[in-house]
């Protein structure tokens, strides 16, 4: 399962815009804008492909020199439970790291707390919510 650094406003851009809006944004009844698009432009996108398809992605936007944030983590729900997540979780680790940052930070869905955990990701304080769902703040260092 090859996986790639998608570039900005590539086919497989739009194949992982496709894939956040199905897994992570229709089902709350959300959607993309462009002050959305345009805030990621310094992001490192990743993604999961098999026969050009898409499997999965997220996001890395810096916080500060030592941080990284993870976001919009989604895997198309006939691949989820296969390892995707996890490859593609080592595969942004190991980007964050050559980078130099010393932590990697999220803001994780409740429902999403024991995939991280088994990533090596810990709580931090206490749950809120986001885009209407409980979340809790997560890191690890790198
Ligand atoms: C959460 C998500 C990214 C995990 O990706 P995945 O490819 O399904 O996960 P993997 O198959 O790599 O799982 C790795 C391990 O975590 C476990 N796991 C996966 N999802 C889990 C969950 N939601 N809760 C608890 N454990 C989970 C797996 O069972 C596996 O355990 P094992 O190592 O004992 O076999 C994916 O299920 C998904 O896209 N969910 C919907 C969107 C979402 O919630 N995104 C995260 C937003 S913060």
């Amino acid at each position: 399962m090859p996986l790639k650094i998608i570039e900005h406003n590539s086919k497989e851009y739009q194949q992982m815009l496709g894939l956040r809006m199905e897994i992570l944004r229709k089902p709350l009844g959300l959607s993309f804008d462009e002050a959305d698009i345009e805030k990621e432009k310094d992001d490192v996108c990743i993604g999961a492909f098999e026969d050009g398809k898409i499997l999965g992605c997220c996001l890395l936007t810096k916080l500060d020199d030592r941080s990284m944030r993870l976001r919009q983590m989604a895997v198309t729900n006939n691949s989820q439970r296969n390892g995707v997540g996890r490859v593609m979780m080592d595969f942004a680790e190991n980007i964050a790291r050559d980078l130099g940052y010393k932590t990697m930070v999220m803001h994780a869905r409740k429902t999403a707390i024991g995939f991280y955990q088994k990533q090596g990701y810990t709580i931090s304080g206490e749950e809120f919510e986001e885009v209407t769902l409980p979340h809790f703040l997560m890191f690890k260092n790198l």
